[in-house]
């Protein structure tokens, strides 16, 4: 296992800043930003079939007027997902918070924070990886996602994953890890092998939530063990 020492050294050697939670937050620059006027087109949320054949537009559009579940009347905006459609990185967290349902984008509270720390410790930035969700809504008071919600959801991320194409999707913590592999193994038992996401070839890893990290820092140090996989397989 890496020393503290060792592993600044490795950031150095790779000219990358090293992994620490910083007061402020840097600043996040969104490639693809949802408009959420309040005045959107309703495009018509449609069933499995329909989201299954969607472009990357139009799925953007069904996010947005989405009603499969209750979700939808508590929510203050949707959460699509940002950064690259591209990417050969998808990040998949939990459900958006109180500052993710405010500013319908992904990760952009303190867990966030860490989550771009981490990323830029692998040498990439947001821009370049796509950061979504397995719950496009907030659970009100940031409970846990229902299995129906769960399952409402599930299209679109499976359509994002077919659109997006990424080598590797790395689910963070137990809620997004358990909903995107259908098991109820333990983080510790997913966590340091590669796993398949539903009849794809796409890889999945699993690591722990920024959230818990920050709770949690003694985790970090594996976290990074985890990253490291992902950054030898990219
Ligand atoms: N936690 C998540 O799982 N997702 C977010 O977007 C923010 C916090």
């Amino acid at each position: 296992m890496d020393t503290e020492r060792e592993k600044r050294a490795y950031l150095k050697e790779m000219g990358i800043q090293p992994w620490v939670l910083r007061e402020k937050a840097l600043p996040v620059v969104e490639t693809n930003p949802p408009a959420q006027t309040g005045a959107t087109t309703v495009e018509n949320t449609g069933d499995d079939a329909q989201i299954a054949l969607l472009d990357w537009n139009r799925l953007q559009k069904s996010v947005l007027a989405c009603q499969r579940c209750d979700l939808h009347k508590t929510r203050t905006k949707t959460v699509f997902g940002s950064g690259n459609p591209n990417a050969e990185l998808l990040i998949i967290g939990e459900a958006p918070g109180a500052e993710e349902d405010k500013q319908g984008l992904p990760f952009v509270g303190r867990a966030g924070q860490l989550l771009t720390e981490m990323l830029i410790a692998i040498g990439l930035t947001r821009e370049q990886v796509f950061i979504a969700n397995t719950l496009k809504c907030r659970p009100p008071n940031n409970r846990n996602p229902l299995p129906h919600e769960g399952q409402q959801c599930e299209p679109y991320l499976q359509r994002q994953v077919e659109l997006i194409r990424p080598k590797i999707l790395l689910a963070l913590g137990r809620v997004a890890a358990h909903n995107i592999l259908k098991t109820e193994e333990s983080l510790g038992r997913l966590r340091g092998r590669e796993h398949v996401f539903l009849n794809t070839n796409v890889i999945v890893y699993v690591t722990y939530h920024p959230a818990y990290l920050l709770r949690q820092p003694s985790e970090k140090r594996k976290a990074w063990q985890d990253l490291k996989l992902v950054r030898s397989v990219l």
